[in-house]
């Protein structure tokens, strides 16, 4: 049984046939094809974070494979008086067939998979973002091919998003440029070291977008660290993505956001809604990627 907390869990062949099985299957969701492999199969989703885009993708799409899904959270589960991570996870996992859980430390969703009898979906944590990566990369993969050799430089916060495209380089074989403030530098975290050969620091969010293929950044304050905010404005104030900052980039550049996106902080409207911009198309593929991901987890390779 296989788990997907991060992105390093799939091997370069593994995210390759992800990103093959994707694109057959939006195209039979473009063409109102019905495909249902995992009819009867019942994902249960827990958030322990708001969403919007997680909790459509994966409730619709798991609906268009034939499946239902159940949405549990902190507040109106025992989680939220709590119940063990564990014990949560030996109960849940013997009423369905796979789980997706957003929450805050990385530790819970391991503790949760070690406890799981079935697949576990890393659909958020302070520390990573596997399936919005996974949508990002295929968005590139879509519109530009092959993502290896390629460049991306991320404009911002060392958050989970950062970390999340810093295992996709690695797994891969591209380069990640990282800019942020003073202060709020990528760190070695659970272990993993921040290798030159993937990675190339700066502290001038322009040197770090020269040249590159994706230019892409996120929110100055992730959800949890709220209390930070005001202080983060003033520090990340130089590190907003903006046309000039576009037009050191590669001249086929796409501008990336994971979404919900704050215009005039990291990111102008101007970007965000101009030709480089593929924010929507990100957005979308969510919900094909992760289709593609739950056939993966539940029935393993299929080429039909
Ligand atoms: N990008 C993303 O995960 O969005 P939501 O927080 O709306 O799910
Ligand atoms: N880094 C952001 C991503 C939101 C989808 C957060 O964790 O809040």
């Amino acid at each position: 049984m296989k788990h997907f907390l991060e992105f390093k869990d799939f091997s370069r062949e593994e995210h390759e046939h992800l990103f093959t099985r994707t694109k057959i299957l939006k195209h039979r969701f473009k063409n109102y094809i019905p495909y249902q492999p995992l009819t009867d199969r019942m994902l249960a989703m827990v958030f322990e974070k708001s969403s919007t885009r997680t909790r459509v993708s994966f409730e619709a799409g798991i609906y268009q494979l034939g499946g239902q899904a159940i949405n549990l959270d902190s507040q109106s589960t025992q989680l939220g008086r709590s119940e063990p991570i564990e014990d949560t996870a030996r109960v849940i996992s013997r009423m369905v067939d796979l789980v997706m859980i957003r929450t805050f430390e990385q530790e819970k969703v391991e503790r949760f998979a070690e406890h799981s009898r079935v697949p576990v979906i890393n659909g958020l944590t302070n520390e990573y973002h596997p399936c919005q990566v996974l949508a990002d990369v295929f968005t590139f993969v879509e519109q530009r091919g092959s993502i290896s050799g390629k460049t991306v430089a991320w404009i911002g916060d060392a958050n989970n998003m950062s970390y999340t495209w810093l295992q996709a380089a690695r797994v891969l074989d591209f380069k990640l440029h990282v800019a942020t403030p003073a202060g709020y530098a990528m760190k070695s975290q659970r272990g993993e070291q921040l290798d030159t050969q993937y990675l190339e620091v700066f502290t001038d969010p322009m040197q770090a977008a020269k040249g590159a293929h994706i230019v892409t950044t996120d929110v100055w304050t992730s959800m949890g660290f709220e209390a930070e905010t005001e202080n983060r404005k003033k520090a990340f104030a130089d590190f907003s993505v903006d046309a000039e900052m576009m037009a050191v980039a590669d001249k086929d550049v796409l501008f990336m956001h994971c979404l919900p996106a704050h215009r005039g902080e990291e990111v102008t409207e101007e970007v965000l809604e101009g030709p480089q911009s593929v924010v929507w198309e990100e957005a979308e593929n969510r919900l094909h990627v992760q289709k593609a991901l739950m056939e993966y987890l539940l029935l393993g390779k299929i080429n039909s």
